[in-house]
């Protein structure tokens, strides 16, 4: 039997991002979990931030940003980001993290993350406590350390984690491969 619960944002497991931004003369950085592909062509990712993020009013104000995704060696990093504002201090030293040149956007890329994703907001929505940015894809980097030998990303090596409600947790083992339904079938992109 389930139980009926009131309205929440309880919607589990969520990715672990930081997402990266920067205004002239200064960068900042902060701890998402509300963030999630949400257009394939063009390719466009979505993150809601609330109004009193210092990242809020940073994204505002340039039009871009970084999804940087982190591996566990990065936990305590990441999580640290996520406690404190960048408003009035340098959030990348603080949690020891270096920054790097993107390819087509100002925003830094969060340098020990595997994954960078500079985006370019073509919308916003104002959704009530948080606004969603939207994002369109510029550039993807990733790791070759992280590699397979087809080149794909080997998620053993990336260790990559997700939330759940207010636990982190890593991504376990396979237990499958997209499509392996789908024989004799015609698949609808
Ligand atoms: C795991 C985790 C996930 C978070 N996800 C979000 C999110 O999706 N959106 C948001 O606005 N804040 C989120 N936060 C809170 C911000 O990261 C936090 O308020 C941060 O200090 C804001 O920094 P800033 O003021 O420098 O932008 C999250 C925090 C943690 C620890």
């Amino acid at each position: 039997m389930k139980e009926v619960r009131k309205p929440s944002t309880l919607f589990l497991p969520k990715p672990v991002a930081l997402i990266s931004a920067s205004i002239p003369g200064e960068d900042n950085l902060m701890t998402a979990a509300w963030v999630n592909v949400v257009c394939m062509d063009p390719p466009m990712i979505a993150v809601a931030v609330r109004h009193s993020r210092h990242t809020h009013h940073i994204i505002e104000k340039s039009g871009q940003f970084v999804v940087n995704i982190p591996g566990e060696d990065l936990l305590h990093a990441t999580d640290c980001c996520g406690m404190i504002s960048g408003k009035k201090m340098d959030k990348f030293a603080h949690a020891k993290l270096s920054r790097a040149k993107g390819a087509k956007t100002d925003a830094p890329l969060v340098e020990e993350c595997p994954l960078n994703i500079e985006c370019e907001v073509k919308k916003t929505n104002q959704l009530g406590s948080h606004t969603l940015f939207i994002g369109e894809v510029l550039a993807v980097h990733v790791d070759q350390e992280v590699l397979d030998e087809k080149g794909n990303i080997d998620i053993k090596k990336f260790r990559p984690f997700v939330l759940n409600q207010r636990e982190y947790w890593n991504m376990g083992e396979k237990i499958g491969d997209y499509g392996f339904t789908a024989s004799g079938v015609k698949v609808i992109p």
